[in-house]
């Protein structure tokens, strides 16, 4: 499957722990695979595996696209609410990881604590895949940037635009774009920024790719020039709480037509769904021709199916 080596066997917990080389692999693979699916040709690449796909938190396009994606390339999907598990009263993560070990090919895990799932993959002697933590959501970014590569071509040099929170999904964006020399540009109100640690991890990865990357507070600022404008809820999983006190912390922390204004004027619009029409993105920007939304869901389910591929077979 793979023509680089060392993928099989391989945790995907975040970006940031692939080359930019590895990175380009999963691209080619989900390219591939997708053309093949639109002209017919079916697969058994991953015949007779088996993925257990942990939820702790609610989904439909992550749950739906690895289930799928197992059973188009030939293997089996096991759905496994934390509520119907063991770890959900109590069983430590570490015994879970062994036992799981010795039934599974690889673990999708979906939950709240990165840590968690940095412990789960320490365990496991089979590939573990982070389908979102509160830290990091790298299926996601990997997706959205092979969309942007099927509107835009070569990504190197475009500036993405991310306003809204500094949330899981920031996080990753920033670690891919240092990682593929795309400059990033942040917008978020003050106290909501992206992770201090990851902002670094980033910087350090964009000398390398020669990416800019700008955290500013400023949405307008941010959008300015943009070749993609993206964002997502302004309250995450695990932040209902505060849903109240966000909507008017964030107000103006929204594509709509100001930053559509000041964006390339082809720029495409981006958000990993689900989305808040009215609060994050107004619903003529969801709804207008730049938004390529449905195109970057589907790229869920060819993207994941290189990430389990290139993880699980050789
Ligand atoms: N974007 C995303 O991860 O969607 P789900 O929460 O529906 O899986
Ligand atoms: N930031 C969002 C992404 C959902 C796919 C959340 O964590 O809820």
């Amino acid at each position: 499957m793979s023509v680089i080596k060392g993928l099989k066997g391989r945790d995907f917990l975040s970006v940031n722990d692939f080359t930019v080389e590895e990175i380009y692999e999963f691209f080619n693979v989900a390219r591939r695979l997708k053309e093949e699916q639109k002209r017919g040709e079916k697969h058994e690449i991953l015949k007779g595996k088996t993925l257990g796909m942990i939820f702790e938190k609610s989904s439909t396009r992550t749950r739906v696209s690895f289930e799928v994606a197992m059973w188009q390339l030939g293997g089996l999907g096991l759905f496994l609410n934390t509520n119907d598990l063991q770890i959900g009263r109590g069983e430590p993560i570490k015994d879970t990881a062994r036992v799981l070990s010795r039934y599974l090919d690889g673990i999708m895990i979906r939950t709240f604590s990165h840590i968690e799932v940095e412990e789960l993959a320490e365990y496991a002697s089979i590939p573990v895949i982070n389908g979102l933590t509160d830290l990091l959501h790298p299926g996601q970014v990997m997706a959205d940037i092979f969309t942007v590569m099927e509107h835009k071509g070569d990504v190197k040099g475009l500036k993405l635009c991310y306003i809204g929170d500094g949330n899981n999904v920031v996080n990753s964006l920033l670690h891919i774009c240092a990682k593929v020399g795309m400059d990033i540009s942040v917008a978020t109100p003050p106290e909501f920024g992206p992770d201090c640690h990851i902002v670094r991890e980033a910087r350090e990865a964009a000398e390398l790719s020669g990416s800019k990357i700008e955290i500013v507070e400023n949405p307008l600022q941010a959008a300015e020039g943009a070749d993609v404008l993206y964002t997502d809820v302004w309250a995450s999983m695990g932040k209902e709480e505060e849903q109240m006190m966000r909507r008017q912390i964030f107000k103006g922390y929204s594509i709509d037509k100001h930053t559509l204004g000041v964006a390339k004027k082809d720029a495409i619009i981006l958000h990993c769904l689900p989305a808040k029409r009215g609060e994050e993105i107004t619903d003529e920007a969801m709804e207008c021709s730049q938004s390529v939304v449905f195109d970057e869901a589907e790229n869920r389910l060819h993207m994941h199916k290189a990430i389990l591929a290139l993880t699980m077979v050789d």
